[in-house]
């Protein structure tokens, strides 16, 4: 296993491009399976939860190649297996969502269910219940969700709390089910959007995207298409964070700055100077430490779940005290522990985080939990006194491709290296 080793207290400064959308490439690519041909598919981040998408497709009957850097060739004229198994589903929850494009295209489905993870339990009953509402019959075996769908038809789908994966599914199984769709107390984060933009494109009629209304009319059949993914907006915010945290001076570039404009809000509230640039950010800390501020995470366009741990780092060596509510998941706060152990103050009371801020954090051997966790704390590492080590970094490597390149090129001092104490 690796670590990331950090030395705190440089100032990032310089241009950075963010890659393109983890959370919008999975669905996307899970969408070929839809109809068979050729698909290319641009802006994709090389990822390890990419990485396991594509081996996933691949066991359906998909042939995936990278034709450049992040640009992938799918070809789907083979897929003839409906089967997700847990092996593959085990690692990435996401796998969940090629449901909804196996029963869009071949009218069934056999996925293992998937479990809970660090951040949560994370259940699918919503997920079900939508396609129960589009005819499908619903069973779970083994450890699997059997569903088929001889007579999928369209029919009314109302989320009791708005889903982006369940959102996503119905979208696929609706496409090309009889008659029309609605899915109401949709998601309506850009992920969402984007998938609706590939499946337009691919012939299927659809409304309301980004409302929490959205409509679907059922075709007969799709077309493959090609398509470039959106940028990643958790890793602009991410930068954002590590730029406020050090002081920072620098330019995002290849993003979409609305994407964000929840986060940008709240760190302007804490001082930062951001402006929008067409498809960049500038962003500046001059202040020595951010102002305390309170965050809610609420669905889009809310302020995101995925920054909740990287914001609380930042207000670690706030100028006052910071309430931070986490409404998405029951679970995300391990970052807390991890923190307090570089001398952070945050007492965690339910899903409420009360944060103190120091003048100053202190490196140490802290490990990464999960996703999100993992970005936090090298983003205490970054600004504090002497070295942090942030063991585990698999789970970073989920997420974001090669962070410490592009924070080195930014002025970081960070370095991956084996980590001898945690084994292979
Ligand atoms: C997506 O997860 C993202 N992952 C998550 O990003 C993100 O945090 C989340 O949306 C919320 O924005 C991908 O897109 C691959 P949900 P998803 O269904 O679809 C509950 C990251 O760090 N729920 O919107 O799984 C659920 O337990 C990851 O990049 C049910 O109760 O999230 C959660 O509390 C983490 N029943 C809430 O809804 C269901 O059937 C939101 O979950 C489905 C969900």
């Amino acid at each position: 296993m690796d670590k990331f080793v950090i030395e705190g207290g440089e100032r990032l400064a310089g241009t950075v491009r963010v890659g393109g959308s983890k959370n919008a490439v999975l669905p996307l690519l899970a969408a070929t399976i839809l109809q068979k041909g050729i698909y290319t598919i641009g802006n994709v981040p090389r990822l390890r939860d990419v990485n396991t998408m594509i081996r996933l497709v691949t066991l359906l009957g998909v042939r995936a190649e990278w034709v450049d850097k992040n640009r992938l060739r799918i070809d789907t004229t083979g897929v003839d297996n409906h089967v997700a198994p847990y092996e593959v589903v085990k690692e990435m929850r996401a796998s969940v969502l090629v449901l909804g494009s196996l029963i869009g295209g071949m009218r069934k489905a056999t996925v293992s269910y998937p479990g809970g993870c660090a951040i949560g339990e994370r259940p699918i009953n919503l997920h079900l219940q939508g396609l129960a509402a589009l005819g499908c019959e619903v069973a779970i075996r083994e450890g699997y969700v059997d569903v088929t769908a001889n007579a999928l038809k369209g029919g009314r789908v109302v989320f009791d709390a708005p889903t982006v994966g369940g959102t996503e599914n119905i979208l696929m199984a609706a496409v090309t089910a009889k008659g029309e769709t609605v899915i109401e107390n949709a998601a309506r984060e850009p992920e969402v959007i984007d998938l609706v933009r590939m499946l337009k494109r691919m012939g299927a009629k659809i409304d309301g995207e980004g409302s929490d209304t959205i409509t679907i009319k059922g075709v007969r059949s799709l077309t493959p298409c090609d398509y470039d993914v959106i940028p990643d907006r958790i890793e602009a915010g991410t930068f954002l964070a590590a730029c406020g945290i050090t002081r920072g001076n620098i330019v995002i570039e290849g993003c979409v700055p609305h994407h964000l404009k929840a986060v940008t809000d709240k760190l302007r509230e804490a001082g930062m100077d951001i402006i929008e640039d067409g498809n960049s950010l500038r962003a500046a800390m001059t202040k020595k430490r951010p102002f305390a501020i309170d965050i809610k995470t609420t669905p889009y366009p809310g302020f995101p779940t995925d920054m909740q741990a990287q914001t609380m780092a930042l207000m670690c060596i706030s100028k006052g005290v910071s309430a931070i509510t986490e409404t998405i998941f029951e679970n995300r706060m391990m970052h807390a522990a991890e923190l307090r152990r570089m001398g952070a103050d945050v007492r965690v009371i339910g899903n409420t985080a009360i944060v103190t801020g120091k003048d100053m954090l202190s490196g140490a051997k802290v490990m990464a939990t999960d996703l999100r966790a993992s970005a936090s704390l090298i983003i205490a590492g970054l600004a504090a006194y002497g070295t942090t080590e942030v063991s585990r970094i698999y789970h970073i490597d989920r997420g974001y491709e090669a962070i410490e390149e592009k924070l080195k090129g930014l002025g970081a001092k960070i370095s991956r290296r084996k980590d001898e104490g945690m084994g292979s």
